[in-house]
């Protein structure tokens, strides 16, 4: 793992609309590994995810990218972006779609069909999108950022509406690629998707609560289910004031 991170925030404040998003956020991403983004829904994930692959207006801080400032145009091919919502040509193919991102990248067809089969589509390879469930979209996404072979992969929430299976073959691929030096942020409201990660970034109304590792954040709380943890410390950071649920 290098010293470096592959990306580092400081003193970041969003608004979107009249509403503060993010609010003196400032984290680090280490290389080759997988962190977690976590919080509930509205917290900023999004946002944050959008400020560090250029796409967001930022009020104030920094955004530094693989050494660069966020959204250079040297990052547009080292860097994997898959929003939230799946988007992809629903009259092509699988194929299609994945190749049309290939050819964009330079990549040739062995990594096409590799990477359709590594999301656990080549069943459906010949199929058109508008023919596949929302899970099945998802992955036909998540392949079109992955087949560019980027150095670093952001991801917003893939796992949704995906089953155990396959939630849990996405992770070992996830881990394959981390093991190749490819760094990933990921999102997820679900927390015991956080044991995937090597390290977590919690978030709460649009600031940063923590940034540690699972095994930290069961030490800090004394609580085993990461869940639990998380209520534990978003509770703490509330100081009494009422808190919502994770989900
Ligand atoms: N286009 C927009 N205009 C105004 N406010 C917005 C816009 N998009 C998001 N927001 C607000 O910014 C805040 C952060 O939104 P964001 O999408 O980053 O949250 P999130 O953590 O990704 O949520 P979720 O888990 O539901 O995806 C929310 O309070 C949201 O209402
Ligand atoms: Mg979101």
């Amino acid at each position: 793992m290098s010293s470096t991170p592959a990306v580092d925030v400081s003193s970041l404040h969003v608004h979107r609309g009249l509403h503060k998003a993010l609010d003196d956020v400032s984290l680090q991403v280490p290389a080759g590994s997988i962190t977690g983004l976590l919080g509930p829904s509205g917290c900023g994930k999004t946002t944050l995810m959008r400020s560090v692959v250029g796409t967001q207006i930022i009020e104030s801080g920094t955004v530094t990218v693989l050494g660069e400032p966020a959204g250079s145009r040297g990052l547009r091919r080292r860097v994997g972006y898959v929003t939230q919502a799946p988007s992809v040509y629903t009259d092509l193919t699988v194929t299609e779609n994945v190749a049309y991102y290939a050819a964009l990248y330079g990549r040739d067809r062995a990594a096409v069909a590799d990477t359709i089969a590594a999301v656990g589509l080549a069943g459906h390879a010949g199929n058109t999108a508008d023919a596949l469930s929302g899970g099945q979209l998802g992955r036909v996404s998540l392949a079109c950022s992955l087949v560019g072979d980027p150095e670093l992969l952001v991801l917003d929430e893939p796992t949704v509406g995906l089953d155990p299976v396959l939630r849990a073959e996405l992770w070992e691929h996830f881990r394959a690629l981390a093991a190749r030096g490819v760094t990933l942020l990921v999102s997820s409201h679900v927390m015991d998707e956080a044991d995937h990660c090597d390290a977590l970034v919690l978030l709460r109304d649009g600031r940063l609560v923590a940034q540690l590792t699972p095994r930290e954040l069961r030490d800090r709380t004394g609580e085993e289910r990461l869940e639990d943890a998380f209520l534990h410390l978003i509770r703490g950071d509330a100081a009494g004031t009422e808190t919502e649920e994770t989900r």
